[in-house]
C-alpha cells in the first residue's frame, strides 16, 4: 500500500476558508461488483468510472487471475474505465498462485461466493489488518450450499481454501450480523445452486449486488418483511449477462466533504452526481438531522442537474449535493442506523465533537471488525485532538462542541480513519499530522491533494 516513497505522515493545517467540488472517486462497492459480475458473464462489460482505488484494483487483478481480459482505458486518478471480456464462469478457471485480497474484505468475501461454484482449489489470503478480519459468517453458509471452504483459527480467518463444485446447494439463510458482503456472498453462490436461494437480513443493508444482477438478467426477489427486515432470493442456473455500465460517485468519499462542511465555520463545497442509493444514503439523513445545511439535486447521468430524473441507467439514484458551514446538534444514532452507516460513522463521530450536546452512537461492535478497530481508534484519535469521546463496550458518546488542537494522530492504517482525521485537522489549531497517510489510497487516491485545493 504504502510505496517506499510515500511520507510517514501528513501534515495538515487550519483552513481559514472551504470552497470548491472536490473530485470523487466512483463507487468502491459498485466497482468490486461491476468487475467480479463482468468476470462471470459471457462477452464484453463496460465499466465507466470505477474507483480506482487500491481494493478495486485488487479485484479486477483476481478477475484476470481467474481468466477473464481486462483493459485499463481512461482515467483520472480517481475514477478509471475498464472493458472486462471473459469466456463466463463456465470458462474460468483456477488461479496459477495464491489470490491476493490484500486490504479489501469486500474483495474476499464476494469472490468467496464466486469461487464456491467454480471448479478448482483457489487459495486467497491478505494484509495483516484483512488476516483479523471475521470469516466465519461466510465460510458457515458456503459450507452449507456444498462448497469446501477451510481458513485458519478454526475456519475463521485468512488464510481460506475454497474448493469450488458445481452444482452448489440452494439455502434459505438468515445472517447474523446485518452484511452485504455476506449476502452478496450467498447470492453470488446462488447462481450456482440448483433451486432457490434465500438471504434474509434484520436490517436491509445496502443493495447493489441485488440491483445489478438484475440489471444483468436475474429475477432478484425482494419480499420486506414484518420485523422491518427483507428477504432476498434468486433463482440458480441463470446466466448473468455482460452490459456497459456507468459507476456513481462514492457516498461514503462524499461524506467526509460532507462533515468538512458542516464543521468548518467558513465552508461552502458541492459534490457531482453522487450515488444516493436508498441503502446508502443514512450519512445525508443523519447529518440533516443534526442540522447539517445540505443541498440535494436529483440529476441524470449525462447532463446538468434536472429535478426529477435522479437515476443512471443500472437503477442507483443520484444527486447533486452542496454543504454549507451549520450549526450542529447532538443526535442518537440506533443500531439500525449504524448498520445503515456502518462506513461513515467515524467520520460522524467526527461531525458530533462540533455538535451541542451528546451524541450516542448505540450498537457499533462491527466497527472493531473494519480494516481496523475503528472504535477505539476514533476515540483514541478524536480524544487526542481534545474532543470529549467515551466508549462503554459497543456504545460511542461524543459531547461537544470542543475545540480542536492539531496533534499527532495515528490513523491505524485504515483509510476512513485517516481521511477523518485529516477533515479533523482543516478545524484543529495548529497541525495535525497522520500516521501512513498513504492507505487513504485504499477508497480515494489523490485525497490529500483536493484536501490542499478546497482552502479557498
Ligand atoms: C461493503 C459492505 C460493508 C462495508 C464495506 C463495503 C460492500 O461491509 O463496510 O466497506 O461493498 O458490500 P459489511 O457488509 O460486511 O458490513
Amino acid at each position: 500500500m504504502a510505496g517506499g516513497t510515500a511520507p510517514d505522515v501528513a501534515g495538515v493545517r487550519l483552513a481559514v476558508r472551504l470552497r470548491g467540488t472536490p473530485g470523487l472517486p466512483g463507487d468502491k462497492s459498485i466497482s468490486h461488483r461491476a468487475l467480479l459480475l463482468a468476470a462471470i458473464a459471457r462477452g464484453t462489460s463496460l465499466i465507466e468510472g470505477a474507483g480506482d482505488g487500491v481494493d478495486v484494483r485488487t479485484t479486477a487483478s483476481l478477475v484476470e487471475a481467474l481468466g477473464a481480459t481486462i483493459e485499463r482505458g481512461h482515467g483520472d486518478g480517481r475514477r478509471v474505465d475498464y472493458r472486462v471480456v471473459s469466456p463466463g464462469i463456465e470458462g474460468l478457471h483456477e488461479a496459477e498462485g495464491i489470490l491476493d485480497c490484500g486490504n479489501s474484505g469486500t474483495t474476499t468475501r464476494l469472490i468467496a461466493g464466486i469461487l464456491a461454484g467454480l471448479p478448482g482449489y483457489h487459495v486467497l489470503d491478505g494484509d495483516d489488518s484483512l488476516r483479523r478480519r471475521p470469516l466465519a459468517r461466510i465460510i458457515e453458509p458456503l459450507r452449507k450450499m456444498g462448497a469446501e471452504v477451510y481458513a485458519r483459527r478454526a475456519n475463521s480467518l485468512l488464510p481460506m481454501t475454497v474448493v469450488g463444485h458445481t452444482q452448489l446447494r440452494a439455502i434459505d439463510q438468515q445472517t447474523a450480523v446485518p452484511s452485504a458482503q455476506v449476502k452478496s456472498a450467498i447470492l453470488l453462490a446462488g447462481l450456482r445452486a440448483e433451486g432457490r436461494t434465500t438471504v434474509r437480513e434484520l436490517v436491509a443493508t445496502r443493495d447493489h449486488t441485488e440491483r445489478m444482477l438484475r440489471a444483468r438478467g436475474i429475477p432478484v426477489r425482494r419480499v420486506e418483511l414484518r420485523d422491518g427486515g427483507v428477504a432476498v432470493s434468486l433463482e440458480g442456473g441463470v446466466p448473468v449477462q455482460a452490459i456497459g455500465e456507468m459507476v456513481p460517485a462514492d457516498p461514503s468519499a462524499a461524506a467526509f466533504w460532507l462533515v468538512a462542511g458542516a464543521i468548518h465555520p467558513d465552508a461552502e463545497l458541492s459534490l457531482v452526481a453522487v450515488g444516493l442509493n436508498p441503502t446508502r444514503r443514512a450519512v445525508v439523513d443523519l447529518l440533516r438531522r443534526m442540522g447539517a445545511q445540505i443541498d440535494e439535486v436529483p440529476r441524470s447521468r449525462a447532463g446538468a442537474s434536472q429535478p426529477g430524473a435522479g437515476h443512471d441507467e443500472s437503477g442507483e439514484p443520484l444527486a447533486d449535493l452542496v454543504v454549507r458551514s451549520s450549526d450542529l446538534r447532538a443526535i442518537e444514532i440506533s443500531p439500525v442506523e449504524v448498520a445503515q452507516a456502518i462506513d461513515e460513522i467515524p467520520v460522524l463521530c467526527l461531525a458530533a465533537t462540533q455538535a451541542h450536546g451528546t451524541t450516542s452512537i448505540r450498537g457499533a461492535g462491527e466497527l472493531r471488525a473494519k480494516e481496523s478497530d475503528r472504535i477505539t481508534g476514533i476515540a483514541r484519535g478524536l480524544n487526542a485532538l481534545g474532543a470529549r469521546v467515551t466508549v462503554a463496550d459497543d456504545d460511542i458518546s461524543i459531547t461537544g462542541p470542543t475545540p480542536l488542537a492539531g496533534s499527532a494522530i495515528d490513523s491505524h492504517s485504515d483509510h476512513r480513519l485517516a481521511m477523518t482525521f485529516a477533515i479533523a485537522g482543516l478545524i484543529a489549531s495548529g497541525a495535525t499530522t497522520i500516521s501512513d497517510p498513504a492507505c487513504v489510497s485504499i477508497s480515494y487516491p489523490g485525497f490529500f491533494a483536493l484536501l490542499e485545493g478546497v482552502r479557498a
